[in-house]
């Protein structure tokens, strides 16, 4: 009797470490999101969002789909918005490159490349474009975000 008790409380206490490693992973992704080495809150992370929507979400998807068809050049010789998420490549990119890539453009990084991307210089703010990108990294995978924080160099990020 006395070892079915114990067999049942070992069996209730991994419930207990099972409902809250479920509990953890159903919050919203805020927890350890950094933007070049900053701390991202949940209210940046909403900010970002309805940013998102405004802005970038008519390319790069509502869903951060990226267009149909994203890895196939346009007729114009150009690339279609790529996904945010993690089947596109935003996530191989360091977060002071994101940056430089949404406020002044694909060109700003790799010199004389053109691209439908634009520039968000003017229109948003650089608090702004940080909430943003907090929010498109707040939806990543741990795997991917892991990956994106040693690119980044960020050691606080790094799981
Ligand atoms: C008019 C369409 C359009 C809008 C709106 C737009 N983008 Fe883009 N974006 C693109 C295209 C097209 C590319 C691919 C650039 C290339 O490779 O030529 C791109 C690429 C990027 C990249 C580089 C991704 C990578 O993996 O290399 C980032 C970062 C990015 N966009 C962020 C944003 C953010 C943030 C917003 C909103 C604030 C936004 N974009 C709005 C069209 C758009």
């Amino acid at each position: 009797m006395k070892r079915l008790g114990l067999i049942l409380s070992g069996a209730a206490a991994a419930g207990a470490v099972a409902v809250a490693a479920w509990a953890i992973q159903s919050e919203p992704a805020a927890e350890g999101v950094t933007f070049m080495g900053e701390p991202v809150t949940a209210a940046d992370i909403a900010l970002g969002q309805e940013i998102y929507a405004v802005n970038c979400a008519s390319c790069h998807g509502r869903d951060l789909e990226g267009q149909p068809d994203w890895k196939r050049r346009l007729e114009n010789g150009r690339m279609p918005a790529p996904p945010h998420d993690e089947t596109g490549h935003t996530w191989h990119h360091a977060d002071s490159q994101l940056f430089t890539i949404t406020k002044l453009g694909v060109g700003a990084v790799v010199e004389g490349y053109e691209s439908d991307m634009p520039a968000f210089e003017g229109i948003l703010t650089d608090a702004e474009i940080r909430s943003v990108l907090g929010y498109i990294k707040s939806t990543w995978p741990e795997r991917e975000r892991g990956f994106q924080a040693e690119v980044t160099g960020d050691e606080k990020a790094a799981p």
